[in-house]
């Protein structure tokens, strides 16, 4: 453990403005001074209010690498098996499932029986709420089965919306997150915003972090919790917060609570428990500066996903560089997208825009 923080992970205001770097952030700004996360007391800005200009940061940018595509390989647990007119096959543990994929706009590679024989369909709007949207051709399925991601158990989930409780390109992060932990040889502060179903927070818990695992719906907390049980991780430490996750950094700021890692795949738009309203394209800058605010003194990664392709990949990258402009060390930051590859034909599929800090150089 770094002999300038406290046991706890919080940190001295001294060692906090050591760690944000020796230039000064503003003119006539005290050394070390941080502001405040400006999304701490303000209301959410209404649609076609003009933003507030915001204070470009001095300092040395992070390096950069650009693009940089994450592709996740076939596994026994996962598989982009075929894609095409509109829908994905994908096996997903011992089941075959069809669902809608907007990005397969060529034609399918397998013949139509391979797709027959797929064991669920989503045959919904996708926008449409119902777990009725679920069409099981065979047989009828429960609405839980058992999956895994490398050796972590975790239950799979026909869910409203399409989605099935895990998105399996978020493995290359997953993978880049346990390595940097199993290496570290100290114990980790690991934050989960958006943490979803919890596979990512199980997986860092399995790999020997403290875990803090942030999302707004008490369901999908009541999922993770469900995750964890499954996998037999009861006893490891996992603190599960249903909470606005902006509201959350910003306190977290305020107690000088800090944490090594930190992963966040934020929805295009979502609220809080309170009604709290999350846009990502208004809200993204405060966040990445809350996060940077709560980084610990020896941090290693800040990884952030988007699935909202209305932005290109440069925007949230050069959102990232804003973000850690003048952050000691100035690290590195690479982006580019969370790919799959079909075992048909070997298509890639595109499935989000990521973008990830990291202390060292390439
Ligand atoms: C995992 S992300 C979904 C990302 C996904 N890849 C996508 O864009 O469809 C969604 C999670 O964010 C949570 N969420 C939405 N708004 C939130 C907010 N304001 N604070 C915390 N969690 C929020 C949702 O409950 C959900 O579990």
């Amino acid at each position: 453990m770094s002999k300038n923080r406290a046991r706890d992970g919080r940190r001295t205001k001294s060692q906090a403005a050591k760690r944000d770097g020796a230039p000064r952030a503003r003119s006539g700004e005290p050394r070390g001074f941080r502001p405040k996360p400006k999304h701490a007391d303000r209301p959410p800005r209404a649609a076609g209010e003009t933003p507030e200009p915001r204070t470009r940061r001095s300092g040395a940018r992070p390096a950069e690498t650009v693009p940089l595509i994450l592709e996740t390989d076939a596994t026994d647990d996962y598989a982009l098996v075929d894609t095409g007119d509109g829908l994905k096959l994908e096996r997903y543990g011992s089941l075959t499932l069809v669902r809608p994929e907007q990005q397969a706009i060529w034609g399918r590679a397998l013949p139509p029986p391979d797709w027959e024989a797929a064991d669920a369909v989503f045959t919904g709007d996708t926008d449409e709420e119902g777990l009725g949207r679920w069409r099981f051709p065979a047989k009828p399925l429960p609405e839980t089965w058992p999956m895994a991601f490398d050796g972590v158990p975790y239950l799979g989930r026909f869910t409203s919306f399409r989605h099935v409780g895990v998105f399996p390109e978020q493995a290359a992060h997953w993978r880049a997150m346990r390595n940097a932990i199993e290496g570290a040889e100290r114990p980790l502060r690991v934050l989960n915003l958006f943490g979803y179903t919890g596979v990512g927070s199980l997986v860092a818990a399995a790999a020997g972090a403290h875990v803090t695992h942030v999302d707004a719906s008490k369901k999908a907390i009541g999922w993770a919790r469900e995750n964890q049980a499954h996998a037999g991780l009861e006893d490891k430490p996992i603190r599960w917060i249903c909470e606005d996750a902006m509201k959350f950094v910003a306190r977290e700021g305020r107690r000088g609570n800090a944490y090594d890692i930190i992963l966040l795949d934020p929805p295009a738009y979502g609220r809080g428990p309170a009604g709290e309203v999350w846009q990502l394209f208004d809200h993204l800058p405060d966040m990445l500066d809350g996060c940077r605010a709560i980084l610990s003194d020896t941090p290693l990664m800040l990884v952030l996903t988007a699935y909202a392709i209305r932005a290109s990949m440069f925007a949230i990258h050069e959102t990232m560089m804003e973000a850690m402009t003048g952050f000691a060390p100035a690290g590195h930051v690479e982006s580019g997208e969370l790919v799959l590859r079909e075992t048909s034909a070997g298509r890639v599929l595109s499935t989000s825009m990521f973008s990830r800090w990291t202390p060292g150089h390439a």
